[in-house]
């Protein structure tokens, strides 16, 4: 059974949701699944000016916090960020910055990797966001599965091939929710389908 940890964070909630896309799709497929948040940098005064984003913390308090036991324990990681003017959020970025010890013992190699992002604009980033994670995962010898374009569901999200990106509405909420999910899930599979071929049964 191939072993997934999806690794996201998310102030508003959006990054969330994308997270559970991709943890149905996971479990669907068969797969051992953890969902994990980042720790929270923020201060509570900054949570506290955002409706939204108190909410999301509370309705997300019993999602364990991602150790580096999370990704060595996988086979394939999922990480999710929302835009940060281009750029992964900071607290995603605290994360990864924390893996210098597992990293320099080589055990993120060989890890299928994909990742997700959200902005507000249709074009806030999102394809910089993803290439940020990318990034550090060819620094941890890692292995990028992006989506591609072989799948319909892409397209029918926005056609970024690097990852599925949303875009949210001035309301806070996720335009075209259902065909983001669609194209989480076959982002989901594509990755889960190599990363067994890899690993095996
Ligand atoms: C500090 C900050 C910087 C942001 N920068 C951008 C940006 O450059 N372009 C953009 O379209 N959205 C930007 N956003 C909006 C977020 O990307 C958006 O709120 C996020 O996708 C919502 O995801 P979440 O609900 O998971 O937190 C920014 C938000 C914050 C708080």
């Amino acid at each position: 059974m191939v072993k997934l940890t999806i690794v996201y964070y998310s102030s508003t909630g959006n990054g969330t949701k994308m997270a559970q896309f991709a943890k149905e799709a996971a479990e669907k497929f068969g797969a051992e699944v953890r969902l994990r948040k980042v720790h929270e940098l923020a201060p509570d005064m900054a949570i506290d000016s955002n409706p939204l984003w108190r909410q999301n913390v509370e309705a997300t308090k019993d999602i364990p916090e991602a150790t580096s036991e999370d990704l060595t324990w996988a086979d394939a990681l999922i990480f999710s960020s929302p835009s940060r003017f281009g750029v992964m959020a900071s607290q995603m970025k605290q994360f990864l910055d924390l893996q210098g010890g597992p990293w320099s013992k080589g055990l993120f190699a060989n890890k299928f990797v994909t990742a997700f992002t959200s902005a507000q604009n249709p074009h806030g980033g999102q394809e910089k966001v993803i290439e940020s994670i990318y990034t550090v995962m060819q620094h941890w010898s890692a292995i990028v599965v992006s989506p591609g374009y072989i799948n319909p569901a892409t397209y029918a999200a926005g056609g970024n091939p690097y990852g599925t990106s949303a875009t949210i509405g001035s309301d806070g909420e996720m335009l075209q929710a259902e065909e983001v999910r669609a194209a989480i899930h076959d982002q989901t599979v594509r990755l889960l389908e190599v990363a067994k071929k890899y690993v095996g049964e």
